[in-house]
């Protein structure tokens, strides 16, 4: 067995220890009532960066939320690889959905994760596959075997859209200087095809507001006469989506690139069962835009989804009223190209356009981010390859996600470098959901990759410069 498996076996149950740790810090940045937490969630993460060797180590306070920066320079004339993750969480409600308490982790087996899976909200998203960096690094600090220079950039306000860290990383070009950044935050195809992450969605959030009458009125006095917000907003959303579920906003497409015939082709090579597809979220059918796959639907389209819809009275019994007002959240998943302003603008115009004049509509937009597409042609993409084709025995496969990490395409253009999104969780591990789970196997297959990640990175880096 190599040093490498060798100490993540002799280490394993420490590891998972000191992450159950820091899962029981509730650390929610979309509730202010969670700020000590999240406090204390950064210090945590700032003393096992200095124990497991890295030699400075600060909290950058910012408007909002403090940033965790270690650095660790062996040697200027080596490349440095700069690892960004996330401690803070997603709210845990619905709570009694829970089989056991968010923030108090339990691990147990799961016909998906047979050697078990830690359960807690912020398990695999993403203190835990952020927590396999600092074991890495403490492995290789320990081992001799860092090849190269570290720098941890570690957020507490990725959920609720980094708006701290675009402020951090603007004025900080030199400190954040590197050759390659590396993150997991994303996924994998399953724990025997390892996956890695080329192309993450933009994000265009708005809340929108529609106003009726003054007050709440009689339903029965005023009913028929005035426009109910509530019917109102719902034939308004249901009209931005036709009958081929394409959305219907003009100019929404107006940017997309459409993938080529060469690339769907590559896409639909990678193993996916969609019968074990709906089985895992009960449903009969998939339903999504005509002419794609469900793969393709979810990863290079843009999307728009109602996240919420509220108004009106939702007590015990009925109660014959007509609200004033109606309430809903929508986000909008962007693809390469489109502009998240430019589509929040026109969004805002057409839906003040479709609204009757017996409404008012206000629109509110949230956090957003442009999209990411990676090219696999460079040395990061070829020594993640490397790393995982040594762990589990199989080559990686390019996939484009669904998800988002706005903050990536930012890294691009303010640091001017490429993201390697080494990620190791499943779909089926419920982030954001109740019943978070990340697994045992996953977590320690991570700590057991990266480090080969940065070997096969720093020597490609040196024949290239050779
Ligand atoms: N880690 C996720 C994003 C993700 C998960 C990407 C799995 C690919 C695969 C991240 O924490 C997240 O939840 N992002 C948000 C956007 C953010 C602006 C709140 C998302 O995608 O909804
Ligand atoms: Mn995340
Ligand atoms: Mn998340």
């Amino acid at each position: 067995m190599s040093i490498l498996k060798n100490y993540v076996q002799e280490n394993k149950d420490r590891f998972i220890n000191e992450l159950i740790e820091l899962l029981k810090i509730p650390s929610i940045s979309a509730d202010s009532s969670y700020n000590d937490d999240i406090i204390k969630t950064a210090d945590a993460i700032k003393i096992s960066l200095i124990k497991a060797g890295c030699k400075i180590v600060e909290i950058c306070e910012t408007p909002g939320n403090p940033i965790v920066y270690g650095e660790h320079i062996i040697n200027k004339k080596l490349p440095t690889v700069l690892v960004y993750g996330h401690y803070d969480v997603q709210p845990a409600d619905p709570i009694d959905l829970w089989d056991s308490p968010p923030f108090e982790p339990v691990i147990k087996k799961t016909d998906i994760h047979p050697e078990g899976a830690i359960f807690a909200r912020g398990a695999c998203d993403d203190k835990g596959q952020m927590y396999m960096h600092v074991k890495a690094f403490e492995y290789m600090i320990q081992n001799d075997a860092l090849p190269c220079n570290v720098k941890f950039m570690i957020e507490g306000e990725e959920e609720i859209g980094s708006t701290s860290l675009e402020w951090f990383v603007k004025r900080n070009q030199n400190k954040l200087s590197n050759d390659v950044i590396l993150i997991s935050d994303t996924g994998m195809i399953s724990n025997v095809q390892p996956s890695i992450t080329t192309g993450l969605r933009g994000l265009s959030y708005v809340e929108v507001e529609v106003t009726g009458p003054n007050r709440d009125l009689h339903s029965g006095l005023y009913g028929g006469a005035v426009a109910n917000p509530i019917n109102i907003l719902t034939k308004m959303i249901a009209s931005l989506t036709d009958e081929n579920n394409h959305i219907s906003i003009p100019g929404f497409y107006d940017k997309v690139i459409e993938a080529t015939a060469e690339e769907r082709v590559e896409m639909a090579k990678a193993p996916f069962s969609l019968e074990a597809y709906k089985n895992a979220i009960d449903i009969e059918e998939v339903y999504g835009e005509k002419g794609y796959t469900t793969n393709e639907r979810n990863s290079i389209r843009p999307t728009l989804d109602v996240n919420g819809i509220w108004g009106g009275y939702i007590g015990e019994g009925a109660k014959t009223v007509i609200a004033s007002k109606a309430y809903a959240k929508i986000s909008m998943r962007l693809v390469p190209n489109q502009d998240p302003d430019e589509i929040t603008e026109i969004f805002t115009r057409h839906f003040e356009s479709i609204a009757p004049k017996a409404v008012k509509v206000k629109i509110t937009p949230h956090h957003g981010g442009h999209a990411y597409v990676t090219p696999i042609d460079n040395i990061g993409y070829k020594a993640a390859n490397r790393a995982y084709s040594e762990t589990f025995g199989v080559e990686a496969i390019p996939q484009r996600s669904g998800g988002s990490i706005p903050i990536v395409a930012l890294f691009e253009q303010e640091l001017k470098s490429k993201t390697i999104l080494m990620g190791f969780g499943l779909d089926s591990d419920a982030i954001h959901s109740p019943n978070e789970h990340f697994g045992v196997f996953n977590y320690l297959k991570g700590i057991e990759t990266i480090p080969l990640f940065y070997k096969y990175y720093v020597e490609l880096f040196k024949n290239q410069n050779d």
